[in-house]
């Protein structure tokens, strides 16, 4: 997979692609991940990349102009919908989840653009970008950090990173969260590793795996538990649950 991330700031992509997993990956030819100065696709003496908004008001506005030279410089397969997908982080769009991160995954060239100032002219939405994609309900100084959390999960998940049991067992790929894990020392200040884990019984400490993931989901996200498959003696698990809740509901 190739990665080019289109910034006015690549300087802010040293940090995370130059340590663990990632550059791990990257070393191993995994992905090629490039941060592209903007400012290169621009041809004036200044190097501008942003304007004054049509109509007035506040901030400033990248203009369409390097945008789209950059983007068609970098495209390898000059049509759309391919292989390929054109990507603007922005609070405006999709949000980004696990989903979409396998989805992209499969891609073999994402190019992701990091929005600025009060964000960029409509026309880069209109006839450039293919998707947009925000990583939460908050604002971030610009897409850079996104894009940054956009290929770190994307990365994880590429053929040959990560063991595939490793990744399926994981957290969101069934929609579960996980269960609590413990190491060395069985007993730290005070608090003690459950005696299952600790009882060499393989059947067990599965069993006792579930039923906490199934517990960890529905004490704190219960709304994932409607996108799972859950198993006949995952459901009466979690019906007694619901049952020992809604008697506390009572008692209060
Ligand atoms: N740019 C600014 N805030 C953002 C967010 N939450 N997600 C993606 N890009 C952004």
């Amino acid at each position: 997979m190739r990665i080019d991330i289109l910034t006015i700031f690549p300087g802010m992509f040293d940090g995370p692609f130059r340590e663990s997993m990632i550059k791990r990956a990257i070393d191993q030819n995994l992905v090629e991940i490039n941060p592209v100065d903007l400012r290169q696709y621009t041809e004036d003496r200044h190097h501008q990349v942003d304007d004054s908004p049509y109509g007035g008001g506040r901030g400033m506005i990248f203009k369409p102009e390097p945008l789209y030279k950059a983007v068609e410089d970098l495209r390898s397969d000059k049509t759309r919908g391919g292989n390929e997908r054109v990507i603007l982080l922005t609070p405006q769009g999709d949000t980004f989840n696990q989903e979409k991160a396998s989805e992209l995954a499969d891609l073999k060239h994402l190019i992701l653009i990091c929005g600025h100032y009060e964000g960029v002219d409509e026309r880069v939405r209109l006839g450039l970008v293919e998707e947009e994609l925000s990583i939460g309900d908050f604002v971030l100084t610009g897409g850079e950090l996104a894009a940054a959390v956009v290929c770190d999960a994307v990365v994880r998940l590429l053929p040959g990173f990560l063991s595939v049991e490793a990744a399926e067992n994981e957290s969101f790929t069934e929609s579960l969260l996980e269960y609590p894990h413990y190491t060395r020392p069985a007993v730290f200040r005070g608090m003690e590793v459950p005696a299952v884990l600790l009882s060499g019984n393989h059947a067990e400490i599965e069993h006792w795996r579930r039923k906490q993931s199934i517990l960890r989901t529905y004490q704190r996200r219960p709304e994932l538990l409607s996108k799972t498959e859950l198993k006949n003696e995952d459901r009466i698990y979690l019906d007694t649950l619901k049952n020992e809740q809604s008697d506390q509901n009572n008692v209060l």
